[in-house]
């Protein structure tokens, strides 16, 4: 069943107000439902309520039981007569049998909900969708000794005691909300407080629910949340609604967080953290989801989306808003580095692959399969490009008017580009493309140079070509407009020769003239990142390695190093090897005493094998390997004294999280890894030294994944002690699993098969089969072995994990879909997994969807 965009009809009733009455059990939890309902328009229907799963008890209209309901499908039609009613359903549903994790479900003893996008449904019947806006009053009853505590959404009302050892407590959430928004939480929880003063004075308590022993380890998380509630304040003006503010960290969760009303529910992983446990990139990405869950208090809770069509209205929007939130806690530019590499790595292969939809999608099966990178990551590159369009002043006055106009309402991508046009007084007629149009565009820049045309100076010509590949039931596209940041400098002098432009590039093909050109210009183009999109110039490798070492713009510079890498690892791995620029251009740069060293560590760090992979017309694993590898190697060996000196530089300095103590541990790792590549005899030595005297998980971390590549017998001594310390630290042993499966070993496919059956490894908790699974997909080499063991052991943990966890599944299929692009062997073996995949009986809908996608492409 194809759900389409076309086919939107506002709902036929509302629902202004719900009460809810959970009598909570793990077996067996009763749940009271009384919808105070309103006939939306001129029409006859009756009132459908969507269900899943649950056991219908009872239903009455207006205080009286009624027999003449039916169950449609999953849903329970009610015929009613009048313009408003009161209509109350009873239903019975079993959380502790709740293995999908979306509805009300159970993990580590605890009950916990996650609703969005379709699973209140399967709590109790309502219209589920997120044009139907409700105020809701919740009542919980539990057992007393098992969950002392009982939160949902907004503030609490009232709480007692029960004879019969249990208790119940009220809550009331003021703000109407779609039924995705729900949430509540029973549990045996203790509380990290915080308070928080907002602009106008209101004083909000502040809250982290977590297991009593993870108390200590939420002080950063709480701390990320105050500067997020501020930072809100002073870039957006958006200040916090509630008296209270609660986040409760669980352990089983399909994906990072969710931001439910005054009420945020977060994967573990996204909120515990103290030095022995956490990398610094587990506290960066904790800041960052912590900050993103918040954010959408205004952008996605306040005003949400009219349909799942319009997800990345609030999605887009939010992944941008904590862009910047992260960038202004530290590096900007380490931070833009960090973001386009995810984007590369996981949006432009999706863009480029079976599964390529728009920004906005036309039609879906199974909603949760377009919780993607396009709509989250893609969808932020849109703001930041129309941010960039209307400037700062512009732009806020946009978001102003969007969140004034639209608070309280369910809205459209749409209302925020009017809002936009408005806003910023300009015209995104033809931008609008980018929200219907699917595909990574692909610019050709071409620089050319004439002297002696003008008295005034000599005249550069920059020639754009632009093209849209063609994706999924889109062949033909249009141009779109693309704004690229420009500027040009002096290869002589390495100073700038104009200042920077911003080129709104909207047409296939166009010149930009630079007069009063006094020396060989160099382009710098694209800078910041400033459009989503392939570029392909005619930069010399001498053009490339000048703008590494002089290039103004951080990103431009770690890009020109980038482009280098690529161009001399591609025609590597077809045959023809010469390193002698990375490696003159790298020694550069780690000489460059005026670069902050997290900026160093990212700029000498090889492309990843899959975005090398994608640069190729048929992606050669083995090849790419062997390529990176050598050119790893040789930057080892001969800058190894330049290595050895970045790497001592940590040395003695205290653990401190601070953007300077990351630079050096960052640095430290990268330095390590290359030592190991060129063999030194040390190597292994000096790693295991690190893992064992480290007092902190990011060099512990470092140490490990160099070991765990390696093909020293400290390897599995190093393994089994982090083992040993760690086992009983979930979120730790989760990058136990992680780093053997993204090992560069020969036989790694074979030690992954080996730890799917080992027995700290499950299916049913999400973190750990993505720590497996999703890593061993993400191993490019690995995963492609020639014998097809990858693509086999990858189809039979997820038709397994389909049966527990459909959305989880689902998610984990990509690698399978990217057959296209690897030889007819390969292909061949791919294609018949998903075939495979595709017959099995009784295969969830999610799954079925990206599978069949991924075969038809
Ligand atoms: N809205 C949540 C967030 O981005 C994620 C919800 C994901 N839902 C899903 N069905 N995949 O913060
Ligand atoms: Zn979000």
């Amino acid at each position: 069943l194809v759900i389409r965009r076309e086919d939107y009809t506002p709902p036929e009733w509302l629902v202004p107000e719900t009460s809810l009455d959970f009598v909570l059990d793990p077996s067996t939890t009763r749940v009271t439902a009384t919808l105070s309902v309103t006939r939306n328009g001129d029409h006859a229907s009756p009132l459908r309520l969507d269900g899943a799963g649950q056991k219908p008890l009872s239903v009455t209209v207006d205080g009286v039981a009624i027999n003449d309901w039916r169950i449609d499908g999953e849903q329970l039609v009610i015929p009613l007569a009048g313009a408003a009613h009161v209509v109350e359903t009873q239903v019975e549903i079993a959380p502790d049998r709740n293995t999908q994790l979306m509805g009300l479900y159970a993990s580590g003893g605890n009950l916990c909900t996650q609703c969005e996008a379709e699973g209140f449904r399967r709590i109790t019947y309502f219209p589920d969708r997120p044009d139907v806006l409700s105020v809701y009053s919740v009542r919980m009853t539990a057992d007393r000794t098992h969950f002392p505590v009982l939160l949902a959404n907004g503030d609490p009302v009232a709480q007692g005691q029960l004879d019969d050892g249990r208790h119940w407590a009220t809550w009331h959430d003021p703000f109407p909300k779609p039924s995705y928004l729900f949430a509540l939480v029973a549990g045996d929880l203790a509380v990290n407080r915080g308070r928080f003063t907002t602009m106008s004075g209101r004083e909000v308590s502040l809250g982290i629910w977590v297991r009593e022993a993870d108390l200590p380890k939420t002080d950063h998380a709480l701390k990320a949340l105050e500067l997020a509630m501020a930072w809100d304040e002073t870039t957006y003006g958006r200040e916090y609604d509630l008296d209270v503010f609660n986040i409760v960290a669980v352990d089983d969760f399909n994906f990072g967080a969710m931001e439910n009303k005054g009420l945020n529910i977060f994967n573990s992983r996204y909120i515990l953290a103290d030095p022995d446990t956490a990398t610094d990139y587990d506290y960066d990405a904790i800041a960052a989801v912590v900050a993103h869950e918040y954010f959408h208090n205004w952008s996605g809770n306040r005003i949400t989306c009219r349909d799942w069509f319009q997800l990345s209205l609030k999605e887009g929007f939010t992944v941008y808003r904590d862009q910047g939130f992260s960038a202004d806690q530290g590096s900007r530019a380490v931070k833009r580095i960090e973001d386009v590499r995810g984007l590369r790595a996981s949006q432009f292969p999706e863009d480029s692959g079976p599964l390529a939809h728009p920004v906005r999608p036309e039609s879906y099966q199974e909603i949760s399969n377009f919780y993607t990178a396009t709509i989250y990551n893609k969808g932020a590159e849109l703001i930041r490009m129309m941010a960039a369009i209307l400037g700062p002043q512009g732009f806020r006055a946009g978001t102003d008017l969007y969140f004034d106009r639209y608070d309280g309402t369910a809205a459209t991508c749409e209302d925020f580009v009017t809002s936009m046009e408005e806003g910023g007084k300009v015209d995104l007629t033809q931008f609008r493309l980018w929200y219907s149009q699917a595909g990574t565009p692909r610019v050709s820049a071409n620089l050319t140079y004439e002297t002696g045309v003008s008295p005034d100076g000599d005249r550069a010509m920059l020639r754009l070509a632009q093209q849209v590949p063609s994706t999924p039931g889109q062949p033909v596209k249009s141009p779109m407009v693309l704004p690229l940041r420009v500027r040009l400098f002096g290869a002589d002098s390495g100073l700038p020769l104009t200042d920077e432009r911003l080129i709104l590039f909207d047409d296939t093909l166009e010149t930009v003239v630079f007069d009063g050109i006094t020396e060989r210009p160099v382009l710098s183009i694209n800078r910041g990142f400033s459009a989503p999109v392939v570029v392909e110039s005619n930069r010399t490798a001498a053009d490339l390695a000048f703008l590494s070492a002089h290039d103004d713009d951080p990103f431009a510079r770690y890009e020109a190093m980038q482009q280098l890498m690529l161009d001399t690892l591609v025609a590597s791995a077809q045959g023809r090897p010469d390193h002698a620029d990375v490696i003159a251009a790298v020694a550069n740069t780690l000489d460059n005493a005026e670069l902050d060293l997290a900026f160093v560590a990212e700029a000498v760090l090889l492309p990843s094998e899959s975005f090398i992979g994608d640069q190729m017309p048929i992606v050669d694993p083995e090849a790419i390997f062997r390529a990176r590898e050598s050119l790893r190697r040789d930057l080892g060996t001969q800058l190894e004294a330049q290595w050895r000196t970045a790497y001592a530089r940590a040395e003695g300095q205290p653990y401190t999280y601070t953007p300077e103590g990351k630079g050096l541990r960052r640095l430290r790792t990268v330095a390590l890894g290359y030592i190991a590549a060129s063999g030194a005899d040390d190597a292994a030595d000096l790693a295991f030294a690190q893992f064992e005297s480290a007092d902190n998980m990011t060099d512990r971390m470092g140490a490990l994944t160099t070991l765990v590549s390696s093909e020293s017998g400290i390897r599995t001594t190093a393994l089994d002690i982090f083992y040993s310390q760690y086992c009983d630290n979930a979120l730790v042993l989760d990058k136990w699993f992680q780093a053997q499966a993204l090992s560069s070993r020969d036989d790694t496919g074979a030690i992954v098969a080996g730890l799917a059956e080992h027995a700290d490894f499950s299916l049913s908790n999400p973190n750990r089969a993505r720590s497996l699974i999703g890593a061993f997909g993400a191993n490019q080499r690995a995963f492609n072995n020639m014998d097809g063991s990858g693509y086999r052991f990858l189809a039979d943990q997820l038709v397994a994990l389909d049966r527990l966890n459909p959305q989880t599944a689902a998610k984990l299929l990509p690698p399978l879909g990217r057959w296209r692009r690897f030889d007819s062997a390969r292909a061949g073996l791919m294609r018949a997994e998903l075939e495979r995949i595709v017959a099995t009986p009784g295969l969830s809908k999610d799954l079925f969807e990206q599978a069949s996608k991924s075969l038809e492409g």
